[in-house]
């Protein structure tokens, strides 16, 4: 077993949940950063915490800190003493980044520069090893298809330009400095505890609430655009190879299949039995059902399908969830990674839809159950995104 110490910034996150248990399971400690918060948010990473009902994991603590705090990250790195520093954190939606551009370059761009710079200044660049949550983000417009380490960047968005600055700063610190400094440059990767305002979750939420009755219709963006959508269990397992290297290097992660966000909808709706025609163009193109799996749908949601009907109108579009620049198509080219990292995904689309979905649909029954006993489990403004 390891006895190796991690910091993870972004520890309440899809990928901070899920590498801090991979690390745990390698024997790590892990330290997590989190923001404070005026509301609970430690959902994904709930069973690790000591508290009065759980002895949680001993090897797992957390501070409080943000990136954009030079001098909380400086002291929590000296006193820390990580060997592997996994910089998670950001803001991470593409679409608020052009709400929150400044402060998206603060915090993604240069939140990466300061962590970068504690580990230099505290004398650390012997010691610890950075990862940076590099992106698909960067290739934006794409040069190349696939996109590789090779293809040049084109940014489409503050999010993706925040995110190149950190890149390159990470580049520059490991060649100015000697320091061990890598990229991964993950597509997108989802899982059931996804950000519900990413469209996979958004999605496989509505088919979730549809079935059950609770939602009528799915309101969407552009449906043409293309992802190469992977599960983020197998990606924080690639963030771990690299750093176990002995050269740091910059690694494309991907599955080399892309999908469009029609036929991901389209796909969640077949799982529960429920098959959809698209209709119409651009921002009058509708999703209607065509036919319903009654065995299917009875097997998959639990109950007769009264809730639904043949013609319904279940997919929308909404051109609020337009972006004032696209990524029409990312799919990616991971062969470094598999070469010299040996590293491939376990995962296929078909497998984490339906396991998205079966996980929303029993999160809602739970929900659901607990509602009619009076409890408030979940804040429906969030759907606006
Ligand atoms: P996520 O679920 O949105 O998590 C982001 C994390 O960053 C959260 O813990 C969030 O804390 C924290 N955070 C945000 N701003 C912060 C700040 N100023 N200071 C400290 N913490 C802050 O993102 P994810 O999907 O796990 O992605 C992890 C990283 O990989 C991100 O850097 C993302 O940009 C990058 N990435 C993601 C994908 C993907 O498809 N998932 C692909 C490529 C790259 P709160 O809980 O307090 O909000
Ligand atoms: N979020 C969202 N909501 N996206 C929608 C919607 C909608 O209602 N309708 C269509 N889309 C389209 C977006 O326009 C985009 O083309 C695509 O769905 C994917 O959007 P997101 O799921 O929000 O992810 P993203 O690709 O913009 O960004 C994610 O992946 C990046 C890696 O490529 C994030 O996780 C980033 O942090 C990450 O870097």
């Amino acid at each position: 077993m390891s006895e190796k110490v991690a910091l993870i910034t972004g520890i309440t996150g899809q990928d901070g949940s899920y590498l801090a248990e991979h690390l745990l399971q390698k024997g790590y400690t892990v330290w997590g950063m989190k923001r404070r918060s005026s509301s609970f948010n430690t959902s994904r990473i709930d069973a690790l915490f000591a508290n009065d009902r759980q002895e949680g994991n001993p090897h797992f603590h957390y501070f409080y800190g943000d990136l954009t705090d030079a001098s909380n990250i400086i002291r929590y790195i000296q006193e820390i003493q990580p060997d592997e520093i996994y910089n998670l954190a950001a803001m991470s939606h593409v679409k608020v980044s052009f709400d929150t551009p400044e402060y998206t370059g603060n915090a993604d761009g240069l939140g990466t520069l300061r962590i970068l710079e504690a580990v230099r200044m505290l004398g650390l660049t012997g010691k610890t090893k950075v990862y940076q949550a590099s992106t698909s983000e960067l290739f934006g417009l794409v040069q190349q298809v696939p996109q590789s380490e090779k293809t040049p960047f084109y940014p489409r968005s503050p999010y993706g330009v925040a995110k190149l600055y950190a890149y390159w700063i990470t580049v520059n610190y490991r060649e100015a400095y000697d320091m061990f400094a890598c990229n991964g440059i993950l597509f997108n990767h989802e899982s059931p505890v996804r950000g519900e305002t990413f469209v996979t979750r958004k999605i496989t939420r509505a088919v979730a609430n549809i079935s059950l009755g609770m939602q009528k219709v799915l309101s969407l963006g552009n449906l043409d655009a293309k992802r190469d959508w992977g599960h983020a269990k197998d990606f924080v397992e690639a963030m771990y190879l690299m750093m176990q290297q002995d050269q740091p290097d910059d690694y494309v992660i991907a599955t080399g299949k892309t999908t469009s966000i029609r036929e991901f909808a389209r796909r969640a709706f077949a799982e529960v039995g429920v098959h959809l025609d698209f209709v119409g163009n651009g921002a009058n193109e509708k999703g209607v059902i065509a036919a319903i799996d009654r065995n299917r749908f009875e097997g998959m949601v639990g109950m007769r399908p009264d809730a639904i009907y043949t013609g319904q109108e279940v997919i929308q579009i909404d051109p609020f969830y337009y972006r004032p620049t696209e990524v029409s198509l990312l799919i990616g080219d991971a062969s470094k990674a598999r070469d010299i990292l040996g590293w491939t995904p376990k995962h296929t689309l078909e497998d984490m839809i339906t396991e998205m979905v079966e996980n929303d649909i029993d999160l809602l029954k739970r929900n659901h159950h607990l509602m009619k006993s009076g409890f408030v489990v979940h804040n429906e403004l969030e759907d606006i995104f």
